[in-house]
């Protein structure tokens, strides 16, 4: 039986603000010189990560619900999102995500090192910063590598994910279904359906969403 990871899915969130793109990097900002204690970021790079000298920490743009940046240390660069009022779940589900798509060897994913609770509430994830080079716009490319990774993705559940997780910070199910129409149906856009009937309190788009044939 044919399956997917979840996480993929290129569902269209209704919910969620369009993101401006914001490229590369910005200045580089004063070195924090939070006590190795006050940050369990530096604390995981300094120690598991195995630098023993951060040399810089950029934003890096892009994203619109965490903030991301880049560590760079003499055991190399790392990537790191935090939020500071979600809680590690978010991210767990994350970085299960992330290692179910390098775990296929297709598309070129991140590994994930860390996920933890920042000090005073919120999260953050470490993970393998990748270098990007000149050809990344080859969507044919990407489109291939994408069927490869759902294919290699395969579960005898049928489609889903062993978690729910978010696009954006909007919540996304993953519960099994044998049929790829009803997961699509009903974890995708009925679900997406149902929160802005929930959010906005008009019936009506829920309605027409649910008069298509499925
Ligand atoms: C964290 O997530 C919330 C959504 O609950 C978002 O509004 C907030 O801006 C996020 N970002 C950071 C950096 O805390
Ligand atoms: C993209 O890659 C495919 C497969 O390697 C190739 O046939 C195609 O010419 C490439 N397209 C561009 C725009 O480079
Ligand atoms: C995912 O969310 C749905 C709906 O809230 C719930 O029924 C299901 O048990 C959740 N799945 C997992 C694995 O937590």
């Amino acid at each position: 039986m044919v399956a997917h990871v979840g996480l993929i899915s290129l569902s269209v969130s209704l919910l969620s603000m369009p993101c401006l793109p914001r490229i590369g990097f910005t200045k580089r900002r004063p070195f924090p010189m939070a006590a190795l204690s006050d940050d369990p970021v530096q604390e995981w790079i300094l120690t598991e990560g195995k630098a023993t000298r951060i040399t810089g920490i950029r934003p890096v743009g892009g994203g619109c619900i965490n903030l991301a940046n880049r560590y760079d240390t003499d055991a190399g660069s790392f990537f790191v999102k935090t939020n500071r009022s979600i809680g590690p779940p978010m991210f767990e589900a994350e970085a299960i995500g992330l290692d179910a798509m390098y775990e296929t060897r297709t598309i070129r994913v991140p590994k994930p090192f860390k996920v933890g609770p920042l000090r005073n509430g919120g999260s953050y994830i470490i993970m393998e910063y990748i270098e990007f080079g000149s050809s990344r716009s080859n969507q044919s490319v990407l489109g291939r590598k994408l069927a490869e990774m759902h294919k290699a993705g395969k579960s005898d559940k049928g489609f889903g994910f062993p978690v729910n997780n978010t696009v954006g910070s909007t919540p996304q199910i993953n519960t099994w279904c044998s049929d790829w129409i009803q997961f699509y149906g009903e974890h995708r856009l009925g679900y997406q359906l149902k929160l802005a009937q929930d959010q906005y309190g008009d019936s009506t788009i829920y309605q027409r969403g649910y008069s298509f044939p499925h």
